[in-house]
């Protein structure tokens, strides 16, 4: 199989990318540190599988469409795409322009990116894309506002076309990744967090997911009842966590 995973130079991105590239998949990786592709590159160019970088950034769509189409002609084509780029706020800032930045990533980019992509998988019959969201997408968070809105926007977006692609019977399946709390650089110095779990320990479950084409999947699974829990507690309760 053929992937591309942007937003590959850290945390789950780069242990997904590195167990697919030793599983013996080609794989395409992107982000905006162009040395960081470099080196994840040289850690793993020994391994059976291909990878090949590219720098990207989804804020600026058009220029990351252009990246996304050198890596397909890399590949050859691409089967799945995964789209793990994203910031947060968890350091509790709520200044504007870092509440911009959250929405500008994780929403208006990711939509702009999963919408491209989708439209090229019409085009060539077939594919899978999968978008990592949050659990965080369930419930609003006196922390991390933006991020956590932005979340329920990917999770929503993505139902969205999982819908459009049943109604018209394109083979293109659609995954959304709900992550709890995995120990990245995403998540570094935060406080208050239970059930951690590494980001290698993440990509495996990740990996499942794609292989068993999941619609939705809790990372570790563990979070799916307290992802039920959360959709269902009354205001009363929400609002007080
Ligand atoms: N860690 C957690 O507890 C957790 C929980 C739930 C969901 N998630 C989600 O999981 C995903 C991966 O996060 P992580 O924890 O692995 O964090 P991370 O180590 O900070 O990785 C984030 C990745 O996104 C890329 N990225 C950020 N902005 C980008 C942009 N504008 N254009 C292209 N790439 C961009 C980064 O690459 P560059 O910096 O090189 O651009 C990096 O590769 C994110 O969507 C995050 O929201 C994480």
């Amino acid at each position: 199989m053929n992937y591309a995973i942007l937003g590959a130079t850290s945390g789950i991105g780069e242990a997904l990318a590195k167990l697919l590239v030793r599983e013996g998949h080609s794989v395409g990786i992107t982000g905006r540190r162009t040395e960081r592709l470099g080196s994840i590159k040289r850690e793993i160019e020994e391994a059976p599988g291909e990878i090949y970088i590219q720098t990207m950034d989804i804020t600026k769509p058009d220029d990351a469409w252009d990246a996304y189409l050198a890596l397909e002609t890399a590949l050859g084509h691409i089967d799945i795409c995964v789209l793990n780029a994203g910031v947060s706020n968890y350091q509790g800032s709520r200044a504007v322009d870092v509440e911009a930045r959250v929405v500008q990533t994780n929403a208006v980019g990711f939509a702009a990116m999963f919408r491209r992509v989708y439209e090229r998988f019409e085009q060539q019959g077939w594919g899978h894309l999968v978008g990592v969201s949050s659990v965080a997408g369930l419930i609003g968070y006196y922390d991390s506002a933006a991020y956590c809105a932005s979340k329920a926007f990917v999770s929503n977006y993505m139902q969205g076309y999982r819908q459009l692609a049943r109604r018209s019977h394109a083979l293109i399946h659609v995954t959304d990744v709900r992550p709890g709390y995995i120990d990245t650089p995403m998540t570094e110095g935060k406080r208050n967090m239970f059930w951690v779990v590494s980001a290698d320990e993440a990509a495996k479950h990740l990996f499942k997911a794609i292989r068993r084409k999941k619609a939705r999947a809790y990372i570790p699974p563990r979070w799916m009842l307290a992802g039920w829990v959360l959709r269902h507690a009354p205001a009363w309760i929400t609002d007080r966590i």
